[in-house]
């Protein structure tokens, strides 16, 4: 039987309908929910995530600002907007898009945002609070594919769950909230000799590497619950995931689609994020 297919259009169209009506209660308290997004250049893909952030926003019912600016900017410069959007009481969230010029340092432009508006969850206390188990602004991308992962209703506690990945924005904060779920987690990555002997035990699967075909059918457990977050492009420039889907698909439980799986997911949780910031105010 092939597997069951989490939606993350359907799951966050559930989700923002609920974020909607929470924020709608706030804006009629005088507290609209507010985010400031920022993109310094001109990449194509960032334009197009940048594009899908303010959107969604504008139809749960925030307030946006979205400031474009040259790729040359001035890293003064953008640390001087950073600072006014952290004194407007109007923004409960700043997220700057990543990635950023080279000649710009992104951590010390993420340390510059306040973490009461840390709503990306990429700064070094968040990222602290979650390794030690208190509550703060998660990842966007790792917190909504747990969502998507307790969609399914499988319990995650005594589960092994295998992350390939260790980026500090997807697979390092995945494993923590997956060992927070109290799973088994095994964080694989490039040099991980045998990937394979890894991911055929487990019960769960988070692929993010960025290469499609990272994961194959023959490395599947059956029934296993598997979540792609890679945005690849195929031979013929359609948007595929790090997962063999067609194949994977016909040996595991559940699985996520690309494109409509974790993407939608990413912006729908940093919604929550931006929501729980203004509520808290
Ligand atoms: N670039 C790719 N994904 C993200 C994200 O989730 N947040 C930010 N700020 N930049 C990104």
């Amino acid at each position: 039987m092939p597997a069951q297919l989490i939606s993350g259009t359907q799951l966050s169209q559930h989700l923002r309908e609920d974020i909607a009506r929470r924020a709608a209660a706030l804006t009629a308290q005088g507290k609209q929910p507010g985010l400031a997004v920022i993109l310094v250049g001109e990449d194509p893909a960032s334009q197009v995530y940048v594009r899908n952030k303010v959107k969604a926003c504008g139809d749960a019912g925030f307030h946006s600002v979205l400031e474009k600016y040259d790729a040359t900017m001035a890293q003064a410069d953008l640390l001087a907007r950073i600072d006014a959007l952290n004194r407007d009481p109007a923004i409960h969230g700043i997220l700057v898009q990543m990635p950023l010029p080279k000649h710009i340092d992104a951590n010390k432009v993420i340390e510059a945002i306040s973490t009461r508006k840390d709503v990306d969850g990429f700064s070094v206390l968040s990222a602290g609070e979650l390794m030690t188990g208190l509550p703060g602004f998660r990842p966007c991308t790792p917190y909504g594919c747990m969502k998507m992962i307790e969609s399914t209703g499988v319990p995650i506690k005594g589960k092994h769950a295998v992350v390939i990945g260790r980026s500090n924005t997807v697979g390092k904060p995945m494993a923590l909230l997956l060992l927070q779920a109290n799973a088994t987690v095994t964080i694989c990555h490039s040099n991980t000799p045998d990937l394979a002997l890894h991911t055929r035990q487990a019960d769960i699967v988070v692929a993010a590497v960025g290469r499609r075909n990272t994961l194959t059918a023959d490395m599947v457990k059956p029934g296993a619950i598997v979540i792609d977050v890679g945005m690849n492009r195929d031979d013929q420039g359609k948007l595929c995931g790090d997962v063999d889907f067609s194949a994977v698909q016909q040996v595991a439980g559940w699985i996520t689609p690309v494109p409509g799986g974790v993407g939608p997911m990413t912006i729908t949780m940093l919604l929550v994020n931006t929501l729980e910031s203004a509520e808290r105010i």
